[in-house]
């Protein structure tokens, strides 16, 4: 029989008029989008595709508890789309240590997510891959080692500036977010820049500023919306454009502390992060497989910046709000930093040992607060089978840190502030299953440092005041790349 195929539709179409065309048209794109969109064979299971959009979670609650609710339906490894995004999203202590740990290699890369892409333009540290990753992170990991001697002195000064500007409250309620995020982010600051800001500085509280609206909207609905449909929405007006004129402010901003380091360079005494990198690049000059040049620095400054301030400084503003919620808690952290501290002298790393509760006060901050709650997410750098499934080369994963923190199998009283989790006979005791870093080749570098700021923070500020609660707390958060505590006020009641 001859085939008559095109010049039947042909006829058909000429007989519709332009609107029954264009209902056919969308009906068929949908169709071909639904097909696409199909899970290959072997891949995790995971709720209803729908065309164009992917997957419907509950949009009434935040993303990771929506998707630790599919755990109960899916169990702990489940696939779900956002748009063009596929995820795979693995839950529960055992599964993310296979993925993260014992498949290190495997889930070494990060995948292209539109927003990160657009602004890191593949270097930097957070969303590069392969060469380019390998270098900049031994080089990074390396430089904060050496520069590591000299956090616990900056960390230690710092904390007095905290001490004075909290002192200026006089008890009065006050909302502590800028405060601490200027103590927090002056610590990166001098690593990375050589210097740090008065609390008062216009232009430094404007990029803080900066800083967190762009991370606000990059984990925002709209943010969201941009990495699943950035074709389209790279057309459309909307909240998201912030994000590019704050960036563009950063990146300004630090392109002119660049400058100026390459005009005062001493070859011979690298002060800082950027002096070091700037060695770099002369020493690597004429290497065409170096990526280290200005553009990376910039990135890998800003990556810094980004990540060593939010992070840090919502876990600290987490840590008092359970201190001002837990009184009992609070004065227990009280007297043992007056037994081992005293008034007289300030913190430091090496009382850490012999205050096993603070140090367990601390990690349950960590725990609870789940500050960076799906990790950050990781890209299958070749074909791969986990928990039974094939997961083919560029698959994305999405480890659910909160599940582990959460995880019923492993905390004795997972969905309570209980510093107990922590201690054993007296003694801190470490958990395997506390991941707030994650881990394996792509963990948080910037571990020590965290902790280090943590401890001598909080102990400073609790050495001086009593946080209490001028009206009943709420534990309610705002959802970014990180968890943070929606604004609250405290009362700084100084001690003697
Ligand atoms: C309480 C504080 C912090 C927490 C909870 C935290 C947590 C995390 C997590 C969960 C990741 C993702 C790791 C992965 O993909 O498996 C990460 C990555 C990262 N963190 Fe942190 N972090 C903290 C503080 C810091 C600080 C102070 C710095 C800066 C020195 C820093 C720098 C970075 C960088 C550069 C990455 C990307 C690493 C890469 O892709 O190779 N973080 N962090």
């Amino acid at each position: 029989m001859e085939l008559q195929f095109w010049p039947d539709l042909v006829s058909v179409l000429k007989k519709m008029n332009s609107w029954m065309v264009l209902v056919v048209l969308v009906i068929l794109f949908l169709i071909i989008d639904l097909v696409r969109k199909r899970r290959p064979r072997n891949f995790p299971p995971g709720p209803q595709l729908f065309p164009l959009v992917g997957t419907v979670v509950d949009f009434k609650q935040p993303l990771h508890l929506a998707l630790q609710k599919l755990t109960g339906q899916y169990g702990n490894i489940f696939s779900v789309q956002f748009g063009s995004l596929t995820f795979v999203v693995v839950s529960g202590y055992q599964m993310v240590r296979e993925a993260l740990v014992h498949q290190a290699e495997t889930f070494a890369d990060r995948p292209n997510i539109p927003l990160l892409q657009e602004i890191f333009r593949g270097f930097g540290l957070i969303s590069s891959n392969g060469h380019i990753w390998r270098q900049q992170r031994k080089f990074a990991s390396a430089t904060l080692k050496s520069l590591a001697v000299n956090f616990e002195e900056k960390v230690q000064e710092e904390s007095r500036y905290l001490v004075e500007t909290i002192e200026e409250e006089k008890g009065q309620p006050f909302d502590p977010h800028y405060k601490i995020n200027s103590a927090v982010s002056n610590i990166i600051c001098s690593i990375t820049f050589g210097n740090r800001f008065d609390y008062h500085d216009n232009r430094f509280q404007e990029l803080l500023h900066s800083l967190a609206e762009t991370l606000l909207l990059i984990g925002s609905f709209w943010g969201q919306l941009y990495n699943a449909f950035p074709l389209i929405m790279r057309w459309f007006p909307g909240p998201f454009r912030k994000i590019f004129r704050h960036w563009e402010k950063l990146q300004y901003f630090v392109k002119e502390v660049i400058a100026k380091h390459k005009e005062d360079l001493d070859q011979s005494e690298a002060g800082d992060y950027i002096d070091c990198y700037l060695k770099e690049i002369e020493k690597f000059k004429g290497d065409t497989s170096s990526y280290f040049h200005e553009e990376n620095l910039l990135c890998c400054t800003l990556d810094l910046f980004l990540t060593g301030t939010e992070t840090t400084a919502t876990a600290i503003r987490w840590a008092l709000l359970y201190m001002a919620a837990y009184p009992h808690i609070q004065e227990k952290v009280q007297q043992e930093i007056d037994a081992v501290v005293g008034q007289c002298r300030q913190p430091s790393m090496a009382d850490k040992e012999k205050m096993p509760y603070t140090s367990a006060v601390l990690s349950e901050v960590l725990r609870v607060g789940n500050v960076v709650p799906l990790g950050v997410p990781r890209m299958a750098t070749s074909d791969t089978t986990l928990a039974g499934f094939h997961l083919p080369k560029g698959t994305t994963l999405m480890t659910s840190l909160t599940s582990v923190m959460f995880d019923k199998n492993v905390w004795e009283t997972p969905d309570t502030f209980n510093p107990e989790h922590f201690l054993e006979n007296g003694l801190y005791r470490r958990r395997e299953a506390f991941l707030p870093f994650s881990a394996g080749k792509r963990a948080c570098p910037g571990e020590q440092l965290a902790r280090t700021e943590l401890f001598i923070f909080f102990v400073a500020l609790l050495q001086k005041f009593t946080f209490q609660a001028p009206a009943a707390l709420s534990f309610a958060f705002t959802l970014s790349l990180t968890r943070c505590p929606k604004p609250f006020q405290l009362c700084a009641v100084p001690r003697h």
